[in-house]
Order: structure tokens, then C-alpha cells, then sequence
């Protein structure tokens, strides 16, 4: 492929096609011909599109990432590595992991603690590691400009500044996050602080951590990255997998459960919602708890948003079972991503949690009120900037008309000052838009569709088709940050920008 492909990687006749719908576009792409075929066919099986047919659902049990406790560690070793594990089948699946499996550790720190971690990159290419939603200096952030060569070492060294809640962590090179995050590289990262411990929320085996990603596999069990043209739109999977486990099962007792969600998705946004379970509660986004819990039927997570929800299994029986699915979200693009594989609108199951032990403890009561959000007024702001998110000639998606470019200063910000973003979306697709080193408000948005995450902290934002989103934000932390869609083909190619705080 040259150079230039590379960079654009679909044509902008492609682009305008790919706008009144036309399917037909990746059979011209000869290089994936025999493939596309195949999947051709696949696509035309209607609803058929849920699992790929060597996997049996819910018979793996879901595995739970092990835990790195800065409790009772001082300082952890990564190294970025080919590692292979059973994700399918019996059959060994090369991935990329941190500690050579899958899924990877959970980071668990106190607010206030040394946060110590030696990495090191065994891969071939330069990467680097962010932790996402952290609010840490520059130098430590995981910044593509600051990706270390093979065989080198970085060492992390910061004290955890800020409050409770779920983050998360993923390799960051120039133009391949997509590909690292897809094939392994990414893990949750957990903050805990006095005032979460006094609410008593569910804890230990009642608290679970699920890592969702959707996935593709080929017949021998290996994973497929990018197959046509059109998964420059983003790459959407067939197969769901949690904590590395494809559509597993949970045994679980009548009680409360605490499940910290994060979507690990390339593209796919997820509207969860339980068969079997009317209504839930949503405690906690991006940036930790709520003020109060919410009470939804669904909820939407966008790529790289995190949920803390609270389920009540309180009124099943041993041997019943509940399925954790996404209905579908088909707001999200009429863009056709790659057809062989369920699209944005798609409802699929993700996980089934089967009730096996009744529980003594299912009196447990979350908190009318969790924590306090000072909330920010839209003339607490000195400044307000427009960042539009626009498909370009060639069919590049960018910021601002501008092509990522790792080195250029693309705002600059008053450190200190507090600024209103609006965020204003000119394509026919949802983009989750992602500030490294804030957390921000929502202060508000012109579609109709109800958001019950925009009233915590976030450091990740749907912005809808054609909307206008205004966040409020202060800047605290001096350096050059990335802001950019967390889809994450777009971020690669390259919708994605610098900003400086000085
Ligand atoms: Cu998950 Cu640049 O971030
Ligand atoms: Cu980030
Ligand atoms: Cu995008």
C-alpha cells in the first residue's frame, strides 16, 4: 500500500458513496476480493450476524483481570509484548499483552499514593503507554511524541492527584493505537478514596469489572484487524468479548452487583440494557461517583466512556439468568461500515449472568447521595473555541480541517483559565470526543437524546451527528495534550489535535 493510501484511506468519491449508502465499494478493492465475498454472503444471512459459528455463547466463564494493589506493591513492570492466549476454542490466539496474557492486570491505587511503573517495549515500533482519564504532568501522560524505540525502557513516577473512580490505560503511538488496543494492549485502572469507601458500595466479589470489545476472528481463531476500505469508518466486530473472554458467563448471587464498564471498542457504541432486569442504577462516569444515582432501562456507552452501575439481582431465583446485551444504536452513522459484520445499529447479547447462590447480604442500600459536583457556569469561562469534526478531500477525518500533526501546536490555553469547547460535529456520525489531562462538564447540547453520563465529570463526550456540544473545562496541568475521536480508525487517520497549556 503507498503512502498516500495510507494516509487517506478511502477515496473521497469512496466517502460520498459511503453517504447515500452504497455496499458495493469494497468489491472494487481487489486486494480483498476473495474475502469480501465470503463476508458478502455472510451479510446477506439476515440477523444472522451475531456470533461467529465456532463460538458455543456463554460457556466461558468470565475471567477477571488479576490486580496490581499499589497497597501492597511500590512500583509495577510492563512490557509490551506478542503473547498468545485461548480466546477461542482450544486454539491459541496471537494477542499483545503487558504481562504476557490476556486480560491484563487491574491497576488498583489510592488517591494520594505513588503510582511507580517501569515499561518496557518488546514490540518492534515505538509505543508509549496514556492513562486515560489520569490527570498526571506531561511527561507522563503517554503523549506520541514521546513513544520509546524497541527494547527501551520509560519509567513512570507520579502521585495520584485526583478523586475516585475508573480509568483506564492503552498504548498511544502515532497512528497504530488502533491496532495495539485491538490486539491487547489496554487495561482498566482503578482509584479508590475515603469518601467511595464510606458509602459502603458493593465490594469485592461484588464488584466486577467489564472490559467490552468487540472483535473479529477468522476461521482459524486469529484475529482480524482491518479487512476493507470501509473499516476506515471505524472496525466493528461480530464477536463481543469481556475481559478478553468472548461472550462469557457470570455465576452470580440475588444481591447488588457494582459493574465498572468500560468500553474498549475500536468504533462501536453500546446501548446496554439487561433482559431480565427492568431498571438499573447509574452511579459513577468517566471522571468517578455521581451526586445521586440515576435510574435507567438502557444506557449509552461510547468508545472509551466508562459507567459504574449498580444491578440488583435481589428478585431471581437460583437458575435464572440475565443477559446483558447492547439494542442497538443505529443514531449512531448512516455511514455503512465494512457489511460483513453487524453494524452500529445492531442489537447483539454480550454477556449472560446466571443467578447459582442466594445471597445473605441482598439488603445492602446504595446512598441517595454519593458525592458532591461543584457544578461550573458557563461565566466561570474567559474563553470559548469552536472544534469542529469534518471529513476532508481524500476522505480524512480531522479537527478543524487539519490533518493530525504530532508536532504542531494546534490551541493554545492560559494555564488556569477555565474555557467553554464547542464541539461541533459536520459529519453523519457519532464521535466520542476525548480531552487527555481535564476532566470536564457538559454544559450542553442540541440533539434530543438524553444522556443521563453528562451530568458527572467526563473526559470522553458522544457528540451526535450533526450536534453542537458545549463542554466546560478548566486547565490545570501545564504541557502540550492531545485532544481527539476515541474511534479509535479516526484518531489514527487523524482526527486528532494538540493543545498547549502555558
Ligand atoms: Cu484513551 Cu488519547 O486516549
Ligand atoms: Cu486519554
Ligand atoms: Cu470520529
Amino acid at each position: 500500500m503507498n503512502r498516500r493510501n495510507f494516509l487517506y484511506p478511502f477515496s473521497f468519491s469512496a466517502a460520498a458513496a459511503i453517504l447515500v449508502g452504497c455496499e458495493k465499494e469494497s468489491d472494487k478493492n481487489t486486494k480483498f476480493d476473495k474475502k469480501s465475498n465470503e463476508t458478502q454472503k455472510m451479510a446477506q444471512e439476515p440477523q444472522k450476524n451475531v456470533i461467529n459459528d465456532k463460538f458455543e455463547p456463554f460457556t466461558q466463564e468470565l475471567k477477571i483481570p488479576k490486580e496490581i494493589d499499589f497497597e501492597h506493591i511500590a512500583k509495577a513492570k510492563f512490557n509490551a509484548q506478542k503473547s498468545s492466549t485461548v480466546l477461542y476454542k482450544e486454539k491459541k490466539t496471537d494477542v499483545l499483552t503487558f504481562q504476557g496474557d490476556l486480560p491484563n492486570p487491574t491497576i488498583r491505587i489510592k488517591n494520594g499514593d505513588d503510582f511507580e511503573l517501569d515499561f518496557t517495549n518488546s514490540l518492534e515500533k515505538p509505543t508509549i503507554i496514556h492513562w486515560h482519564g489520569l490527570l498526571v504532568p506531561e511527561t507522563m501522560d503517554g503523549h506520541p511524541k514521546d513513544a520509546i524505540a524497541a527494547n527501551m525502557t520509560k519509567e513512570y513516577r507520579y502521585r495520584v492527584n485526583q478523586r475516585a473512580g475508573t480509568f483506564w490505560y492503552h498504548t498511544h503511538p502515532h497512528g497504530r493505537t488502533g491496532e495495539e488496543i485491538y490486539y491487547g494492549l489496554a487495561g482498566l485502572y482503578i482509584i479508590e478514596d475515603e469518601d467511595e469507601k464510606r458509602l459502603n458500595l458493593p465490594s469485592g466479589e461484588f464488584e466486577l469489572p467489564l472490559i467490552i470489545q468487540d472483535r473479529r476472528f477468522d476461521k482459524e481463531g486469529n484475529l482480524i484487524y482491518k479487512e476493507a476500505q470501509q473499516d476506515n469508518i471505524g472496525v466493528l466486530g461480530n464477536v463481543i468479548m469481556v475481559n478478553s473472554t468472548p461472550h462469557p458467563y457470570k455465576n452470580v448471587k440475588n444481591t447488588k452487583y457494582r459493574l465498572r464498564i468500560l468500553n474498549g471498542s475500536s468504533a462501536r457504541t453500546y446501548k446496554l440494557a439487561f433482559e431480565g432486569i427492568e431498571e438499573f442504577m447509574l452511579i459513577g462516569t468517566d471522571g468517578g461517583l455521581l451526586e445521586e444515582p440515576i435510574v435507567v432501562k438502557d444506557i449509552l456507552v461510547a468508545v472509551a466512556e466508562r459507567i459504574d452501575i449498580i444491578v440488583d439481582f435481589k428478585d431471581k431465583k437460583v437458575g435464572d439468568s440475565i443477559t446483558l446485551k447492547t439494542l442497538g444504536f443505529k443514531e449512531a452513522s448512516i455511514f455503512v461500515p465494512n457489511t460483513a459484520y453487524p453494524g452500529f445499529d445492531s442489537k447483539m447479547d454480550i454477556m449472560k449472568f446466571k443467578v447459582t447462590e442466594l445471597s445473605a447480604q441482598n439488603q445492602l442500600q446504595i446512598p441517595k447521595k454519593l458525592s458532591t459536583i461543584a457544578k461550573m457556569k458557563a461565566s466561570d469561562a474567559s474563553k470559548s473555541r469552536v472544534i469542529t469534526m469534518e471529513i476532508i478531500e481524500g476522505g480524512v477525518w480531522t479537527l478543524n480541517k487539519k490533518p493530525y500533526d504530532m508536532h504542531r501546536v494546534d490551541e493554545r490555553v492560559k494555564l488556569g483559565s477555565t474555557e467553554i469547547w464547542e464541539i461541533k460535529n459536520s459529519v453523519h456520525m457519532a464521535h466520542p470526543f476525548h480531552i487527555h489531562g481535564v476532566h470536564f462538564q457538559v454544559l450542553d447540547r442540541t440533539s434530543k437524546i438524553n444522556f443521563p453520563t453528562d451530568k458527572g465529570w467526563k473526559d470522553t463526550v458522544l457528540v451526535m451527528p450533526n450536534e453542537t456540544v458545549r463542554i466546560i473545562v478548566k486547565f490545570t496541568i501545564p504541557g502540550l495534550f492531545l485532544h481527539h475521536c476515541h474511534i479509535l480508525e479516526h484518531e489514527d487517520h487523524s482526527m486528532m489535535a494538540n493543545f498547549l497549556v502555558e
